[in-house]
């Protein structure tokens, strides 16, 4: 049996492996099929469940998650947890997938026993649609809508009232409710054929077309100058109320529905939704609306199914994560099968050749999908993929597509097999073969050159507002720039003289550029596309080094084999200074570090004013505080959680979201919950703000 120990570092190492992926998604470069990914990450919430970890030490809840500079952020009053999941990919002890149904009996018996209700006892459930919006949370008082919300980390979101206001997804003043005050929260989304139509007005417009309904809707709730956004057409769908003062609710989350319908809110249509009496009816409507889901004008990723008499929900409880009351129905991915026209192949800015399908067009997810990746040349000949064959293609949730197989019994007697190339299809330079990749290893090789410089202006590494893929590869075809420092000694000249360019917008891309030089050395690391040297790794690297300059000094001794520096950082057995910098890793980086090239552009970088420190955070040690874990409950007098918690972290103190004996405060706020109880159980020291605030002030 695992102890908890061992638990959390299993779920570490699970997070790792995450991260990574993630990374290497995000440089366009995935390793894993998405349903590989789903499958890891499952796993990953399925451990964090079991082991109670609250949410703000989670990989889905990473704190400040949706947080946007400029945005004033306040706290909710109750926190806005996220909910389990039902999971297509969760497997038993034999590796045999659970079926969701059984899932679903298991989660339903489970809350009978909690409710001490016999085994066959029926619980009433509420299944609505889980529409794939952006969640938010509105306070109305005596009627009048007073504030809106984003769920940013669940216990903290960005003020987002004036957006919501001119969005008109909501209406600014309740029906009937001319005193008291209630929190409704629901979720808002851009309905397809409303993102269409704007999609269609921008493309006239000769502008880029938004991606998909779900960020364009994010986007816009995060637009600083909100006029006109009622054009957008985003609407909202309300369900769920968490608290009110002076005004009396119904008993049921159905007949709030109801009740929320009466006042003018917007809430799912009356055949969207359904009361059912028990785990098995639930599941059968769940299955039902997945085969209608594709004539609705949203975007949903599953249902939601909640116990319907709010009377239970106190006993029932919640983890930090999750409440008890509901859970999450996950649809199985819509799959189509479609032809294989052609594949091409794609440089990516490590120099990776990545094969891509070129399909005949199929709608999939109500977008209308032509392109797909195929991962890698050892996948398209295990799968046995021909040019020409029906494949079938996948697409979970906002994620690109996929071709997941080929219909074999289908193959057309002309079908082609994809032949690897020989040489890099934008520079024919020969490639080479590392593991179950193709790489052009031709550092002027201008496909890469240009993804590379795309990839230092991105939000992932310097953030440079304007410099998107077009002006960039604009700047590389005018040979104004072919390494990230170049980018700095752009003048208004260059930038103006190019095509769709003027003086003002070249400034706003100078501006921008001015802002990115003190994004500081992790910043820079990530811009460099270096191999393995992810954000995280970069955050560590600078964290740990300080300077480029001590960095690169480092990485010079370990690439001359200084067994010092050696053993210090990369030992042959797990890792060394730097967690997670496993040996065959640190020889990619410090190697590539070390290289002429690199050492070029940070000097370039540095003459040209870009700072290459690491931006920290400062911390001063105070004792009282520094080495204790803290808990946090409740509301507090005067400081924002967020800010007590940084002020704990800088004096060198821990936070944590649950009280276990490892705790050494709980530091109790206004309507403290649960924790009180287990402190006074574990004889945990329940202290209160001022307390907390003679600790750091070092009394
Ligand atoms: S109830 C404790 N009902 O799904 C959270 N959520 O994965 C209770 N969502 O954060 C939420 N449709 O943003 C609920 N009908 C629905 C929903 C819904 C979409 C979102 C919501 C929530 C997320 C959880």
């Amino acid at each position: 049996m695992a102890t908890n120990g061992d638990g959390r570092r299993e779920l570490e190492r699970l997070a790792e492996r995450i991260r990574y992926h993630e990374d290497a998604y995000r440089r366009g470069e995935p390793e894993l099929l998405d349903s590989e990914f789903d499958e890891l990450y499952d796993q990953y919430v399925e451990l964090a469940d079991t082991l109670g970890v609250p949410a703000a030490e989670r990989l889905d809840a990473a704190p400040g998650a949706d947080h946007t500079e400029g945005f004033e952020t306040v706290e909710h009053r109750v926190p806005m947890l996220s909910l389990e999941k039902l999971s297509p990919n969760r497997k038993d002890s034999r590796g045999a997938p659970i079926p969701l149904g059984e899932q679903l009996a298991q989660w339903y018996a489970r809350r009978l026993k909690e409710l001490e209700l016999a085994p066959g006892a029926r619980v009433p459930l509420l299944v609505e649609p889980k529409i794939d919006g952006i969640s938010v949370s509105l306070v109305y008082e005596a009627g009048v809508l007073v504030r809106a919300v984003t769920r940013g980390d669940g216990r903290s979101g960005d003020v987002i009232t004036r957006q919501v206001e001119e969005s008109g997804a909501v209406p600014r003043r309740l029906d009937g409710l001319a005193s008291g005050a209630l929190e409704i929260r629901g979720e808002l989304y851009w309905p397809i054929s409303a993102f269409r139509a704007h999609n269609a007005r921008l493309e006239r417009a000769g502008e880029r077309a938004i991606i998909n309904p779900r960020n364009g809707c994010a986007g816009l709730m995060k637009r600083k100058d909100p006029e006109g956004l009622g054009e957008a057409g985003i609407r909202a769908f309300l369900y769920h109320v968490p608290w009110t003062e002076g005004v009396a609710l119904p008993d049921t989350q159905s007949a709030i529905l109801g009740w929320l319908r009466a006042r003018g809110a917007p809430v799912y249509p009356e055949d969207q939704f359904a009361r059912v009496g028990d785990a098995a009816e639930a599941l059968a409507y769940c299955e039902a609306f997945g085969a209608r889901r594709g004539a609705l004008d949203f975007d949903i990723d599953g249902m939601v199914i909640k116990i319907d008499e709010l009377r239970w929900y106190a006993r029932l409880g919640e983890t930090g994560h999750h409440p008890h009351w509901g859970i999450a129905y996950k649809f199985p991915p819509e799959r189509k099968a479609t032809r294989l026209l052609e594949v091409s192949v794609q440089v990516g800015k490590s120099g990776k050749l990545t094969p891509v399908a070129h399909l005949e067009p199929v709608e999939l997810a109500q977008t209308t999908v032509s392109r797909a990746s195929l991962h890698n040349f050892v996948e398209v000949e295990r799968k046995d993929i021909r040019i020409g064959d029906l494949v079938y293609v996948e697409k979970a949730g906002e994620i690109i597509p996929q071709v997941v197989g080929v219909a074999r019994d289908a193959r057309p007697p002309d079908a082609r097999p994809v032949s690897r190339p020989a040489v890099c299809p934008s520079c024919e330079a020969p490639v080479t073969d590392e593991g179950i990749f193709l790489y052009c290893l031709n550092e002027a090789c201008p496909a890469k050159v240009c993804e590379r410089l795309v990839h230092f202006a991105s939000r992932a590494a310097m953030d440079v507002e304007g410099l998107g893929d077009k002006l960039v590869e604009q700047l590389a075809r005018a040979g104004l720039v072919s390494e990230p420092h170049h980018f700095f000694a752009l003048t208004l000249g260059q930038l103006a003289g190019l095509e769709r360019m003027g003086d003002k917008s070249g400034q706003n891309v100078l501006d921008a550029l001015e802002k990115a030089k003190a994004r500081g050395l992790a910043k820079v690391l990530v811009g460099l596309s270096i191999r393995h040297l992810g954000e995280r790794m970069a955050e560590d690297l600078a964290a740990y080094f300080g300077s480029a300059e001590r960095l690169l000094e480092l990485a010079g001794r370990y690439v001359a084999g200084d067994p010092e520096a050696v053993a210090a950082l990369a030992p042959d057995k797990g890792t060394g200074a730097i967690e997670g910098l496993a040996k065959k890793t640190a020889d990619v980086i410090f190697a590539e570090l070390d290289s002429p090239r690199v050492r070029a552009i940070l000097a370039g970088l540095k003459e040209r004013g870009v700072s290459l420190d690491a931006v920290v955070e400062r911390r001063e040690e105070i004792a009282g505080v520094a080495g204790k874990t803290f808990v946090l409950t409740g509301t507090l007098p005067t400081l924002k959680r967020k800010d007590a918690e940084d002020r704990i972290k800088r004096a060198g103190g821990k936070t944590s979201g649950s009280v276990s004996k490892k705790t050494d405060y709980v530091v109790r706020g206004d309507e403290a919950g649960s924790k009180l109880e287990k402190a006074a159980q574990l004889g945990v020291a329940v202290i209160d703000e001022a307390e907390l605030l003679r600790l750091l002030g070092g009394a």
